[in-house]
């Protein structure tokens, strides 16, 4: 095969797939066994948006773990870039529900930590750490400590963070659910704002209907647990999304159908 015709293999191949994944807790057939996830199976496209929609307890985060190599799967198996996960991946970029930074480092210093653990930690990380912290509008606070910052704030450097080793994938566990609301919808932007420069693909977990909207390329609407793909919902919103996206008919189409598939929408209603 010529170079060229790989290539053009190559990019058109997912860029990470789901195969098959199931995971149970417990011993196999115990009492106290829990089947997390049964027969999950789906492509995610370079440079997308995927939505993990679903009741609490479904099994999205134990989902984000086994991609990020975390959890292992029970049966089935994550492939990256063709690459099976077996591990930890250093190419992946994690953000969790609560900003977990460290309080006696400064900001920045919060943000630099994954480049200290890599060995990577020289001055042109450093550099890149005040430009993200710059895109996310905290250059005033590098030097201050987390206890100085809203969990608005606090989030936007936990996202700094997961960015600091320019990860292909970002992985994020309903990372603004406890925010207030103007926050959140705020955040909501500066995320669109960092794929569109950054052409991350991303994998963002919630229970918002409007949020898996907003967001998405395509949203994986679960059903209560075990967790299984109900649904797979195209978003077809354009970009950029914006206040007026929220107000549209085609959102609040969408958001009926996700709700309809969570079964929190009755079809005729
Ligand atoms: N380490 C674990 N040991 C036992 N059960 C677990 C473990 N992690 C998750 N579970 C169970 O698996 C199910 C899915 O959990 P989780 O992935 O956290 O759901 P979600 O993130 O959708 O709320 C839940 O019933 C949870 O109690
Ligand atoms: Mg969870």
């Amino acid at each position: 095969m010529s170079a060229a015709i790989a290539s053009a293999t190559t990019a058109a191949e997912p860029f990470a797939r789901i195969l098959g994944v199931g995971k149970s807790f417990g011993e196999p057939r115990g009492r106290f066994q829990t089947i997390a996830l049964q027969a999950v199976e789906y492509d995610i496209a370079q440079g997308e948006l995927v939505a993990l929609l679903g009741p609490s307890g479904c099994g999205k985060t134990t989902l984000l773990n086994i991609i990020a190599g975390l959890t292992t799967a029970s049966v089935g198996h994550v492939e990256i870039r063709g690459r099976r996960v077996t591990g930890p991946a250093e190419d992946v970029g994690f953000v969790f529900q609560t900003p977990n930074l460290m309080p006696w480092r400064t900001v920045l210093a919060n943000v630099m930590f994954p480049m200290e653990i890599l060995g990577r930690a020289g001055p042109a990380a450093k550099a890149r750490a005040r430009d993200l912290l710059a895109m996310v509008g905290l250059s005033a606070f590098v030097d201050q400590r987390p206890m100085a910052l809203s969990g608005g704030m606090k989030q936007r450097v936990a996202l700094c963070r997961a960015l600091i080793h320019e990860p292909s994938m970002l992985l994020m566990d309903e990372p603004f659910g406890a925010l207030d609301e103007l926050t959140r919808m705020e955040m909501h932007d500066l995320l669109l704002d960092i794929r569109r420069m950054s052409a991350t693909t991303v994998v963002f977990v919630t229970h918002s209907i409007s949020e898996a909207v907003y967001l998405a390329d395509d949203i994986l609407v679960f059903s209560a647990r075990p967790g299984r793909i109900t649904q797979r919902i195209r978003v077809t919103l354009p970009y950029p999304r914006s206040a007026a996206t929220r107000y549209s008919a085609a959102f609040t189409q969408l958001e009926r159908q996700a709700g309809t598939a969570l079964g929190v929408v009755h079809p005729d209603a």
